[in-house]
């Protein structure tokens, strides 16, 4: 089947700092790079590195070009990546400190800027049983997920980076929520119940260096994936690795704990390189990581 990710598009900017400033301080970085990042383009490079059919919808500004470029070239399709000169193509600017842990600050851009005729012409080719795969870092949400559900498609929703509105009005349109632990907190919060009782019939939850889980909220079958040890270098844009090999698993027919069990160790080769979409693992890497790391299956 095929994948349809309703995504953003960013150029990262990346800067290795000792540790985070304080309040009116300035500190020099160690080392600066840039490249391709964004939740959404992470999570396409991952389910096309996953080997998965994947079709990226967005928008970038004239000077972005080379964004999507990119993205085809790891083999996303990117038809539908609109080009909007109303404004800058979406960038973050990221620290990170030794130990591999990051702050990010987004500028969406024309992330925020993707047209409803897009999302209906990119939608249009799909069929029933294709994967339509979003995040929280673009707009058209609600609008993709009516017209995904009203084609047979199956809706997974990453509710990253958290926001209740957004949330409150995504998750009835959704089969599968994926989430980090501290937004499956704030998403119960938002709705005021349990997180074994979240409305949707599929939760993924990712636990850092601990795994991950996935729950059938329906039945209340649970299976629960460790994560392989490694040394942490970077940890942008591994929970959208793990997100992305997941889908790629799932459309590709797989059993979910075989999903999970790829999607946790290409999430955690990830974290030992620097940066994000470049760093995103091949599904060959993620196997001979699998066989060659002990413990890990
Ligand atoms: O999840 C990592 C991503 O978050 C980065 O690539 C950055 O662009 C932000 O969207
Ligand atoms: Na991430």
């Amino acid at each position: 089947m095929a994948v349809y990710n309703l995504g953003s598009i960013h150029a990262d900017w990346f800067y290795k700092v000792p540790r985070f400033p304080v309040n009116g301080e300035t500190i020099p970085a160690a080392n600066c790079v840039s490249g391709l990042g964004g939740k959404g383009a992470n999570q396409s490079v991952a389910l096309a590195r996953a080997g998965a059919e994947v079709h990226h919808i967005g928008a970038i500004g004239g000077e972005g070009v080379w964004a999507a470029e990119q993205m085809k070239s790891a083999g996303v399709d990117v038809t539908h990546v609109a080009i909007q000169i109303a404004a800058p193509t979406g960038h973050a600017l990221i620290f990170v400190t030794p130990d591999g842990e990051n702050r990010i600050v987004i500028c969406p851009g024309t992330n925020r800027m993707i047209e409803a005729s897009d999302i209906k012409a990119a939608l249009a080719r799909a069929q029933a049983g294709d994967m339509l795969v979003m995040q929280n870092e673009t707009n058209g949400q609600v609008e993709a997920a009516k017209r995904a559900r009203a084609r047979g498609m199956r809706v997974i929703y990453s509710a990253a980076p958290f926001d209740v509105t957004a949330v409150q009005a995504v998750l009835p349109h959704v089969d599968l929520l994926a989430v980090n632990e501290v937004e499956a907190e704030q998403v119960a919060a938002a709705l005021d119940v349990p997180i074994t009782a979240l409305p949707v019939p599929e939760l993924l939850v990712t636990h850092g260096p601990r795994g991950a889980s996935w729950h059938d909220l329906k039945t209340g079958e649970t299976l629960t994936v460790p994560a392989p040890k490694v040394v942490a270098v970077d940890t942008t844009g591994a929970g959208d690795t793990f997100v992305g090999y997941f889908c790629a698993g799932r459309d590709a027919g797989l059993p979910v704990a075989e999903c999970l069990e790829l999607a946790v160790a290409a999430a955690a080769l990830k974290v030992t390189r620097e940066g994000t979409a470049d760093a995103i693992p091949s599904l060959k890497e993620v196997r001979s990581f699998l066989a060659e790391t002990p413990g890990a299956e």
